[in-house]
Parts: C-alpha cells; sequence; structure tokens
C-alpha cells in the first residue's frame, strides 16, 4: 500500500517505521522539508510537503495538533481514505478541548473516507506494539484497509461501529490518558468477557 503521513511528528514516525517495516511505500509529508527528510531517513521513507505526500497515499495518516487537524486535512484529495490519531486533549484536566475532531474533519472533506484509529496508544506503544493490542477503529468505510495496517503492526483490529462513535473513541482516549498519567492503569476496569455476560467461566470464580 502507499501511505503518506500529514505531521512528521511523533505518531508519524512511529507509525511510519512500523509499516515500512511491513513493506509499504511511505511518504512522510511535513511543513518543514529538513524535518520530514530527517525523519524519512530515520524510517526509510520518502519526505515531501503536506500536499505531496497527501496525493502520494491511498491511505493517508492525519498526526498533527488536533487543533489544526481539519485545516491541514483539507489537502488530502478526494477519495483517499484518511487515518485520524488526532486527541484534542486539554492537558489541565485530562477532557476533551474540542469534540468530535474526526467528525469535524469529515465535514470538512466529505469526499474523503475518515477513519478514527491508533488514538488510544501513545507514540512509544506504536514504536514497539504489544502482539495482539486490540486497535478500536471507527469508520464509515475504508475498515479493512486499516485493519490490514492494524494487522501489520501484529496488533488485533477491533471494529468499534461507524464515524459517529469515533467521539467515543476520543472520549475513552481523554479517559484513559487521565487515568494513567494519575498513576492507574486502564486494564483493571474492564472484566474477563465471561464476567461481562453474565456467566462464570469453569476454573474461574
Ligand atoms: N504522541 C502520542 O503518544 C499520541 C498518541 C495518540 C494520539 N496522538 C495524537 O496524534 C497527533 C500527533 O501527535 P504527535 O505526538 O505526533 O505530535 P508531535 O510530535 O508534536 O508532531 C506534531 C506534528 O504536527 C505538525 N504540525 C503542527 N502544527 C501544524 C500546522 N499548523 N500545520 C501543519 N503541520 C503542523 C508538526 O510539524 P512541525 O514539525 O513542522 O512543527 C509535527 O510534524 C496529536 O493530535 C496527538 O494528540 C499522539
Amino acid at each position: 500500500m502507499r501511505i503518506g503521513t500529514l505531521g512528521n511528528g511523533l505518531m508519524a514516525e512511529a507509525l511510519a517505521l512500523q509499516w515500512v517495516k511491513a513493506g509499504h511505500d511511505v511518504m512522510v509529508g511535513g511543513r518543514d522539508p529538513g524535518r520530514s527528510g530527517e525523519v524519512a531517513r530515520r524510517v526509510g521513507a520518502a519526505a515531501g510537503t503536506l500536499e505531496e505526500a497527501a496525493a502520494y497515499g491511498e491511505v493517508v495518516l492525519l498526526a498533527v495538533p488536533a487543533e489544526v487537524a481539519v485545516t491541514v486535512a483539507g489537502v488530502v484529495p478526494a477519495g483517499k481514505t484518511l487515518i485520524d490519531c488526532t486527541n484534542a486533549l486539554d492537558r489541565r484536566d485530562f477532557t476533551l478541548a474540542q469534540p468530535a475532531t474526526a467528525e469535524a474533519i469529515s465535514r470538512a472533506v466529505p469526499e474523503v473516507q475518515v477513519v478514527k484509529a491508533f488514538n488510544l496508544a501513545a507514540d512509544a506503544v506504536w514504536r514497539n506494539p504489544p502482539a495482539g493490542l486490540g486497535v478500536p477503529i471507527c469508520a464509515d468505510g475504508g475498515m479493512e484497509q486499516v485493519a490490514q495496517l492494524v494487522r501489520d503492526l501484529g496488533c488485533t483490529p477491533v471494529p468499534a461501529g461507524g464515524l459517529r462513535r469515533a467521539r467515543l473513541l476520543e472520549a475513552t482516549a481523554a479517559l484513559a490518558i487521565g487515568i494513567w498519567v494519575s498513576g492507574g492503569d486502564v486494564r483493571e476496569m474492564f472484566p474477563p468477557l465471561a464476567a461481562a455476560f453474565g456467566t462464570v467461566l469453569p476454573g474461574q470464580s
């Protein structure tokens, strides 16, 4: 697959590295040719402007601050799949500074298939993805393309509904990050599947 990144920061580098390793052709796009060139060299990708990366990718990763996401997404041509990994996190209290970013992007570029994914874990996780890690994806289309990119990381795609549910994924990220930074472990919140459905499997109590 040809993949372009909009942004040459931590998330773009971590995911680009994994996709290059998996055999994809990646172009790192940025507004500063020096920085995008440097990141591209490190991961083994090509470098370009934001416009060039958007035109290059069949799938385009949007990895910029959420407050500029709608504007930056404007460079993506019709017909592409755009992965939105942004989190509009208000770091003062770990709430959302702006609700429903993915939906706002989709309204701004209606001919682009917007997919929310990869926003729930830190760049350090994507640099070294734990085998089988579940990666929730919200999309109205383009799900299979992005699910493949999740599997290419050795992770497990978790279809989580249409793009309207992306706002829940954004809120989930804010909640989880708030718990992590206060020293909690979000994994403790969720029961095993059997318990969730009110049955106890043999050997469990
Ligand atoms: N890091 C994480 O652990 C993590 C995890 C999940 C989701 N996210 C989300 O992913 C997104 C990217 O995060 P990151 O950690 O990769 O950030 P980052 O390292 O700060 O990189 C941000 C990138 O956005 C570019 N950028 C900033 N303002 C721009 C503008 N006005 N126009 C065009 N490009 C602009 C920067 O370009 P320059 O280099 O030219 O400044 C840089 O390439 C954020 O929305 C974040 O919430 C991050």
